[in-house]
């Protein structure tokens, strides 16, 4: 989604600044770029649609102090040159993340002020209010100040006016915008990532701050502090290289043993200390799980684990719906959030709603400097480390890890665990890392996808926890094959879907669950009798000369509860893998953005 970069600092840097700022800022999606830099009391502005590189081509070198770039993922207006950022409108020149819900009545106030708009965008309204706010009463605080008053929506804006050399300007509400500094230099940026190169002593702006940068001074206006407090971002999330990987992705999910023993280790030590310091879960008489995408998917098989073996009611909600429903919750409600990048506006929105009616809130987030993980009342820190692929996988994963904690915890609280099958489990838990690393070097799919690569259509089944994650299976498929792939209840399809199978469309049935394999197995029947190309995904030792599979894949036993995370493993690489056949852009999907912060 859009990424703002904003430097004022020494001449012979600014331009190289913002680009690299921007480049650390491609992972998470956008489809034009541009920059604008203060050059003989001008704003100079160069913007492209596509790849950086095409920016890249384009930007003359010069020597200059000031500068913004932006990278744009189209919301308002297809992605062109004109509608991308900056936008200029009289003195102001401005980048922009967020959106301006009532930019169509600015639109025409600002029309009857003589105002004329050249771009589709909600983000040139906005830099016209700033300019008419500015030229009623030539002092840009004031301006910022009223401007405030009139937008609804969120922003996060770096602003320059060309009436004042020198001075960069910003504002934000509800989406994110950093501030970071060294002795000579000031950096503006919507994600540490930008700046992690040249700084990690860096301010979170709060909701409502308007800034002003000057060379050396920061005025800073916010409801309760005008001093910025600084933190020190740590490197190490900051750190990223394919390592030898032709993609993220494929590095993100060799990763996962090191990502899930990093996660789940700390909880385990010296007898559970850190697990018994988790909230008390038995306190509370339901969950409700709220995310979006993966992170929601990852709520379905908490759901399961939860329910069936913790023993307590769950609700998994998508966030955009939740944050504009009737939400049944009291005080005795856990709302968990859950989210890769702690930045997502619907998952936000919606712990936001639930902090608000004062109800206990828990996030489990990967980016644990995000606004969620400083707005939820409890944090359980997902330790992935930065997740560049726009699919995400080993935050998948350790979520998935996470869940399972959550659901011991309260097993433990509620005595439904015997010491016996305490130990077991812990057991299975240090085994976790050396299985998942196994099954990562056993595992050989690439016959599977060289067979499969060319379907339009793809179907996943499967019952109880094995949907759940044939959901995320199906997503991972989609997100970056483009192949359209529907994940279904083993036993809903023939209630409508089975009428997409024909011959040779492949169906993937997952089949780990003991309890229920011999129901799944019908319906994989009914899907093999009408031509399906049948491939079966289990633990268990299946007949070799079964009719109702072509192919299979085997994947190792571990105790119940943690049995999900293998289980997505073989489908986060045939996703990859059939996304190389096709010759996608694997680490960024067409129209996908990693932290999607407007909703
Ligand atoms: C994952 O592969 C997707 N790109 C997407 O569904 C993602 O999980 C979703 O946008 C939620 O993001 P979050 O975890 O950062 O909140």
């Amino acid at each position: 989604m859009c990424g703002i970069v904003g430097y004022l600092g020494k001449k012979e840097k600014t331009i190289s600044v913002l680009i690299e700022g921007l480049k650390a800022l491609e992972y998470r999606g956008y489809d034009s770029a541009g920059i604008a830099y203060q050059k003989e009391n001008k704003i100079k502005i160069t913007k492209s649609v596509g790849r950086l590189q095409n920016l890249e081509q384009k930007i003359k070198i010069e020597n200059t102090v000031l500068g913004i770039g932006h990278t744009r993922w189209a919301t308002h207006g297809k992605p062109s040159t004109t509608n991308s950022h900056p936008h200029q409108v009289g003195s102001i020149t401005l980048v922009h993340n967020g959106i301006i819900e009532n930019y169509i009545e600015l639109k025409q106030f600002l029309e009857k002020h003589n105002y004329q708009f050249q771009t589709e965008t909600d983000t040139e309204v906005a830099t016209a209010l700033i300019d008419y706010c500015y030229q009623e009463t030539k002092n840009m605080i004031s301006a910022l100040k009223r401007a405030q008053k009139e937008l609804k929506g969120s922003y996060a804006f770096a602003i320059l006016n060309n009436e004042e050399p020198n001075i960069l300007y910003a504002m934000k509400k509800e989406s994110p915008l950093i501030l970071g500094k060294t002795k000579e230099e000031l950096f503006l940026a919507s994600d540490p990532m930008a700046i992690c190169a040249y700084t990690n002593n860096i301010c979170y702006l709060k909701e409502g701050s308007i800034l002003k940068l000057e060379p050396k001074k920061i005025t800073l206006i916010e409801e309760n502090e005008t001093i910025p407090i600084w933190v020190t971002l740590d490197m190490e999330q900051t750190k990223c290289s394919k390592n030898g990987y032709d993609h993220y992705m494929l590095k993100e999910i060799y990763e996962q043993p090191d990502v899930i023993y990093n996660t789940v280790m700390p909880y385990l030590e010296n007898n559970l200390e850190n697990l018994h310091k988790m909230p008390n879960f038995n306190q509370y008489e339901k969950i409700q799980i709220v995310a979006c995408g993966s992170a929601y998917h990852t709520g379905l098989v908490g759901k399961w684990m939860l329910e069936g073996v913790g023993n307590i009611p769950v609700e998994v909600e998508i966030a955009s719906e939740y944050r504009y429903k009737k939400v049944f919750y009291d005080k005795k409600t856990l709302v968990i959030v859950v989210s890769q990048s702690g930045e997502t506006a619907d998952t936000l929105a919606s712990l936001r709603k639930a902090n608000k009616d004062n109800i206990d809130t828990l996030a489990i987030v990967n980016v644990i400097t995000s606004t969620i993980a400083r707005e939820a009342k409890y944090v359980l820190p997902v330790k992935a480390g930065i997740e560049i692929a726009v699919a995400t996988t080993k935050a998948y994963l350790a979520q998935l890890a996470l869940f399972s904690l959550i659901t011991l915890k309260l097993m433990i609280e509620k005595k439904l665990i015997e010491n016996e099958e305490l130990e077991e489990l812990l057991a299975h838990y240090q085994k976790l890392p050396i299985k998942i690393k196994k099954l990562l070097k056993e595992l050989n799919v690439k016959e599977l996808a060289s067979k499969t690569y060319k379907n339009e259509d793809i179907f996943f089944l499967g019952r109880g926890i094995d949907y759940a994650i044939c959901t995320e299976a199906s997503l991972k498929l989609k997100e970056i094959s483009y192949i359209h792939s529907e994940a279904y209840a083993a036993g809903e399809l023939k209630h409508g879907t089975i009428s997409l199978i024909s011959k040779k469309t492949p169906v993937f049935s997952l089949v780990t669950d003991k309890e229920i394999s011999e129901k799944t197995i019908s319906n994989i029947k009914e899907v093999k009798a009408r031509g399906a190309y049948s491939i079966v995904i289990t633990t268990g030792q299946l007949d070799e000369k079964s009719d109702y599979y072509d192919d299979k894949i085997v994947i190792p036993n571990t105790h119940f509860l943690l049995q999900p995370i293998l289980n997505i493993i073989p489908f986060q690489l045939l996703a990859y893998e059939i996304a190389k056949l096709r010759n996608c852009d694997i680490d960024k999907p067409k129209n996908l953005a990693k932290s999607v912060t407007v909703e």
